[in-house]
């Protein structure tokens, strides 16, 4: 009898050619671009030994119970974990793996771009020239000026992989100074130094001595965090009422890290100078009257931080292999340790 695998998206050539090279699996996929419906993996996971599965797809106990004892494992598209009920895994012995190495670089590079489109107003200033306005509005001194990053002190929430890719590509921008907030302390001490620019230009990223101080001190506060308990709704009023009115909030982690509401308030106060966001609460349900789009200083992206040919390439090749190892008792290319 062959092995049920289900895979809830369609994947790219060489990542499906690996897959369909193993024979002694049954594969059920949803073949598309879109989501699988959540009915269809309801009703097709009974009977699966793993699961191929994509941050929009819910792994809860309602799934889990459908396909518990045979599930050993899942392989998730993905870095972010937040879709799957992590401590049933353990319960029933599913082994997790999931992507986080092969979409640093591209995710680092979204935050770069959230940044300067944030400080430089690039939304606004596209949006601007697209309506016609450009005669009405011809090169002036104080045209669409914004804060410069070269000088800046950058605060991150969330150190991990991520944060540390972005805080090297910052320090060719001339960042000054960078602290962070992480739950794991022990990961960034060897790397409190960054050798960049033939050792010149390095800085030091020093641990905040807490939030408000992070919220206080930062010209640009990057979420790189991932979404938990004691991450949901960090940034809130109290946060933003502390962070500077120059400042500007870069989100690359997950939407519910930021309470919208607040945010809203303190954009439309001129609280804060901007926001570059590429994930929202509530994704992807954001009408064109979503408050925050009224926002000309919010910068909103539809969640495409890792969304470059190469990275989406290895994702999908990764998700196989941790798929195939999970099923094989093997080591995974990274495992979730659960
Ligand atoms: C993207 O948000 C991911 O978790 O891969
Ligand atoms: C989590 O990703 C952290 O580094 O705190």
């Amino acid at each position: 009898q062959k092995t049920k695998v289900v895979v809830t998206r369609q994947l790219n050539g060489a990542a499906q050619t690996l897959l369909e090279s193993h024979h002694e699996l049954e594969i059920v996929q949803w073949n598309s671009e879109k989501p699988a419906p959540r009915p269809w993996l309801l009703q097709n996971a009974p009977g699966a030994s793993g699961l191929l599965v994509m941050l929009s797809d819910t792994i809860d106990a309602a799934l889990l119970e459908t396909c518990t004892p045979t599930l050993k494992t899942i392989a998730s598209f993905s870095v972010g974990t937040d879709h799957i009920t992590l401590p049933l895994l353990k319960t029933h012995n599913i082994r997790l793996g999931y992507t986080p190495t092969a979409l640093t670089s591209a995710v680092a590079d979204t935050a770069i771009m959230l940044t300067l489109m944030a400080q430089r107003r690039a939304g606004e200033a596209v949006a601007s020239v697209k309506a016609g306005e450009w005669p009405a509005m011809p090169w002036a001194p104080q045209l669409l000026t914004g804060p410069q990053i070269a000088g800046c002190t950058v605060g991150f929430v969330g150190f991990g992989r991520i944060g540390q890719a972005v805080l090297k590509r910052f320090v060719g921008f001339g960042v000054r100074r960078a602290v962070y907030l992480t739950s794991r302390p022990g990961e960034v001490a060897k790397v409190d130094y960054f050798d960049v620019l033939g050792g010149k230009a390095g800085i030091e990223a020093v641990p905040a001595r807490g939030w408000e101080d992070l919220g206080r001190e930062s010209d640009v506060v990057v979420l790189g965090c991932a979404l938990t308990e004691s991450t949901r709704h960090f940034v809130g009023r109290e946060f933003l009422a502390l962070m500077k009115r120059t400042a500007v909030l870069v989100n690359v982690a997950r939407g519910p890290v930021v309470d919208t509401e607040a945010l809203v308030e303190a954009l439309r106060e001129g609280r804060i100078f901007g926001a570059g966001l590429d994930v929202v609460e509530g994704e992807p349900n954001v009408p064109a009257d979503h408050p925050l789009l009224k926002e000309p200083r919010c910068v909103l992206l539809p969640h495409i931080g890792s969304a470059t040919i190469e990275t989406r390439e290895q994702m999908a090749e990764e998700s196989v292999r941790n798929l195939l190892a999970g099923l094989s008792g093997e080591a995974m290319v990274n495992e979730v340790e659960l």
